[in-house]
């Protein structure tokens, strides 16, 4: 069969097998990014009009670009809700940005490790990614210079609140820093901040595109992590450099995003009863936080080393002696745990072994301790193997 040359870079995502794998009900999964189901609110649907089953606007539907657009204001990001897409997920907004910018070699810069499905978009569209090491504040800033200096990236994608996979939440000197440096060299962000909302400690910090002078940018956004994934609704806001551009993109894709779902956000964002449903779920979560924390340092504290995330789903493990953790898998399958390898967090997996990264949200606390006491084990007859 003749397929596009894209298609010989579509890698099957690991991450979707092993959640196939974890679906089973005997299976502790550690391993998805999914809110809690008990978390999930209850909709009402009654008060829909019937005009939501029509066909829509591609921007979105007007009222809620407004919400979206006051809310983000609220953050900084100097904005109108002209600027304001509704996307399918914040997904859509990496695969809209990859139609927008990246033809095969296109350089397109990344945290190391970053979010593995947005690696795997940009790779589709053949960029050739390079990377900025993450610290434990944000990225090495001598490296970013020399990649934005050196490689000139068409974008920079930066998860900066509570990164997906590492957790990291950039200081504010680092957010500085980062908006110099794009400015310096014009190099568009795009801004990911799935997870800005779930914090569970003191501290925030505003997003760094309001801290841009110069360079255009893609802040998005979704309801996902706060209210429910399965509605698909997230959003875009862009330069008006940029806008357009992507309006056309999500036309040619899918028309708009679904009205139902958007209908239903609209019924959340900006209300009181959104303020209160989050801040069950800070509380919620933070109780799970803490209780994978107690769980881990009786556990893996001979094995590995971490940061406490301050908001976020994840804890992200590092070995202290790396072994490849993808081979893990199916051992932790048998002992009926799932995690996620680090590995396929990296433009180069096979060169950074060694990370797990444990979601947090989904495993009740009580059953926490027994899931770590066997993943554990499994490690440990991984090293055990390595050394024979
Ligand atoms: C960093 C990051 N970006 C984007 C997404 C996609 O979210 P959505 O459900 O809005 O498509 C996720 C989901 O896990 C994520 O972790």
């Amino acid at each position: 069969m003749a397929f596009s040359e894209r298609i010989s870079r579509l890698k099957s995502s690991l991450i979707r097998e092993i959640l196939a794998a974890a679906q089973r009900p005997e299976v502790m999964s550690f391993a998805g990014g999914l809110p809690a189901v008990e978390m999930l609110p209850v909709l009402d649907w009654s008060q829909m009009p019937a005009s939501m089953g029509q066909y829509g606007m591609s921007e979105g539907e007007p009222a809620l670009r407004e919400a979206i657009a006051a809310e983000a204001r609220l953050l900084g990001v100097p904005c109108e809700a002209s600027q304001v897409l509704i996307v399918s997920g914040s997904q859509q907004t990496l695969d809209l940005a990859s139609k927008l910018f990246i033809d095969p070699g296109t350089k397109v810069l990344l945290e190391a490790p970053t979010y593995l499905a947005a690696l795997q978009a940009f790779q589709l569209f053949g960029a050739d990614c390079v990377a900025v090491p993450q610290e434990a504040d944000g990225p090495q800033l001598q490296a970013l210079e020399a990649q934005l200096q050196n490689q000139r990236p068409a974008f920079a994608y930066l998860i900066p609140t509570f990164q997906n996979p590492s957790a990291v939440r950039y200081s504010e000197a680092k957010r500085d820093a980062v908006a110099a440096l794009l400015d310096r060299y014009q190099v568009t962000l795009i801004e990911d901040e799935p997870y800005r909302e779930l914090v569970f400690d003191a501290g925030s910090a505003t997003p760094i595109v309001s801290r841009l002078r110069k360079a255009s940018w893609i802040y998005t956004g979704t309801v996902s992590k706060t209210l429910l994934p399965g509605l698909r609704v997230g959003y875009l806001i862009a330069t008006p450099d940029l806008f357009p551009h992507l309006l056309r993109l999500k036309q040619s894709a899918d028309l708009h995003t679904n009205r139902v779902g958007q209908w239903q956000a609209l019924q959340w964002l900006g209300t009181e009863q959104y303020r209160e449903h989050l801040a069950e779920l800070r509380d919620f979560y933070r109780v799970r936080r803490d209780a994978m924390q107690a769980a881990l340092v009786e556990h893996f504290s001979e094995l590995a080393d971490w940061q406490v995330p301050q908001g976020g789903l994840f804890f992200w493990l590092k070995l202290k002696q790396p072994q490849d953790t993808r081979l893990l898998l199916d051992a932790a399958l048998a002992q009926k745990v799932a995690f996620m390898p680090g590995e396929p967090f990296f433009i180069d997996p096979d060169r950074a072994p060694g990370y797990l990264r444990l979601n947090f949200s989904h495993v009740a606390p009580e059953r926490l301790g027994e899931g770590l006491r066997r993943l554990a084990g499994v490690v440990r007859q991984g090293l055990a193997a390595d050394a024979a």
